[in-house]
């Protein structure tokens, strides 16, 4: 018998007896997430694992999700400049982040209501985060509070807010965010109003939610989900429920939150914030060179390029394509984040290439949470560790600090050539 051969029939008698313990629920979505190479299949394996109506949330965007596509497929347009026979046997990925260096340059975004993904919710995000060197940001809407994230995950936490109606309800956030030892604050000012989703309006997700027939039984196919689902409900924006609404069910937290999107919030409740908050100020959802001026003006230690990835107005351009023009006005004077439609290593180094500092993602992190909690967590970020090592050495560059347009097709690229 040749060599191939028995590594074959070992490997194939491993698979075979393997098979009893696949029977268990949950084991097909682990065995899924062991398998998974790439953050397309942890996404997968979330679709597998979770009720449509939740996979839905977490994978729609706004309107015809135009600019969800956008933002991918405008990354995958640019082209990179590879340089040869450049020593490239340690690659550093370490970036320096508002004061403090990262592991790498991924960081977690803020996304709300995650308990609904996987009970342990941000907690897991935020391990998970912690676990790869890197950072988290915990949202406002967060299903645990940003006492109970601080507690259990004691690595480098960010917290995001929006300017709510409810100014006295942000300042108790603020207050307990610093108590709690949030280093850096991040507002969000992409979402004057809650933005209508297709997928979640047929889904009947929402306020408040609608069991359909088709959803039921849905849960039943995901045990495992269903089974976490029963016993460990986490469906409160936390953070807003112990502030507010001491005894408000989850329904009535989420109307409340609801009613918090101010329309008429201007940069000027910018600058109230930032009076009240002495740490480092982000500012999330900056699209245009304008809106990044008006943010700095008002004393933003960074601006995330974001569109909220898809989420909110359909049809703005990608993320990456606005990058440029944001790090060529505020770049000497704010540090620049993007986010949106990160999926592969080489997306995060076309990001770092044209100015970014790193990369949020969101998506990515919560399919993880959705396949396998914490441990669905570091998966995805092993997958961008792993792919920006290969990235950079490939590309000839030693240090991700060092990346910069010279490792770009000259100024040409799809998106930096349309966005100037
Ligand atoms: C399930 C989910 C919930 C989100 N909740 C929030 C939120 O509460 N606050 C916020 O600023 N952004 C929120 N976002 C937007 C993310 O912070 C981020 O901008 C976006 O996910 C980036 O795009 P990506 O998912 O393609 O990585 C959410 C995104 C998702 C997917």
């Amino acid at each position: 018998m040749s060599d191939v051969v028995r590594l074959l029939r070992d490997q194939l008698a491993a698979e075979v007896r393997a098979l009893p313990r696949r029977t268990r629920p949950g084991d097909g979505a682990r065995r899924r997430l062991d398998r998974a190479g790439t953050v397309a299949e942890v996404r997968e394996a979330a679709r597998r694992a979770l009720p449509g109506v939740i996979f839905d949330f977490v994978d729609g965007g706004a309107g015809d999700e135009v600019t969800v596509r956008r933002n991918v497929a405008d990354l995958e347009a640019v082209e990179l400049a590879p340089r040869t026979l450049v020593d490239v046997s340690a690659v550093d990925l370490s970036v320096e982040l508002l004061g403090r260096r990262l592991a790498l340059p991924v960081i977690g975004a803020p996304t709300g209501l995650c308990g609904l993904v996987h009970g342990d919710g941000e907690v897991a995000l935020a391990r998970g985060l912690h676990a790869a060197g890197s950072l988290y940001a915990l949202a406002a809407m967060g299903s645990y509070s940003i006492e109970e994230v601080a507690a259990a995950a004691p690595g480098p936490l960010w917290f995001q807010t929006y300017l709510w109606r409810d100014r006295a309800l942000v300042l108790d956030l603020l207050d307990r965010a610093r108590v709690a030892g949030y280093e850096a604050l991040v507002v969000t000012v992409d979402v004057p109003r809650a933005a209508s989703r297709d997928r979640d309006r047929r889904n009947g997700f929402g306020l408040p939610p609608r069991l359909t027939a088709r959803s039921a039984l849905d849960g039943a196919r995901r045990p495992a989900w269903t089974w976490r689902f029963l016993t460990r409900p986490r469906l409160t924006a936390a953070s807003v429920a112990a502030g507010r609404l001491a005894d408000g069910d989850s329904v009535s937290v989420a109307a409340y939150v609801d009613r918090q999107f101010d329309p008429a919030a201007t940069w000027d409740d910018l600058a109230w914030l930032r009076e009240r908050w002495s740490g480092p100020l982000v500012v999330k959802g900056v699209m245009t060179v304008a809106d990044a001026r008006h943010a700095v003006a008002r004393g933003a230690d960074a601006v995330v390029v974001s569109n909220h990835g898809g989420r909110q107005l359909d049809r703005v351009s990608s993320t990456i394509r606005a990058l440029p023009a944001v790090v060529e006005a505020v770049g000497d004077r704010a540090e620049v984040v993007v986010d949106g439609g990160f999926r592969r290593g080489a997306d995060v180094v076309a990001a770092l290439a044209l100015g970014a500092r790193a990369c949020m993602v969101g998506r990515p992190v919560v399919f993880g949470l959705g396949a396998g909690g914490e441990a669905g967590v570091r998966r995805v970020m092993e997958i961008f560790e792993r792919e920006l090592r290969g990235t950079l050495a490939l590309l000839g560059c030693a240090r991700a600090g060092d990346l910069d347009e010279r490792f770009l097709v000259a100024r040409g690229t799809a998106a930096a050539a349309s966005a100037s």
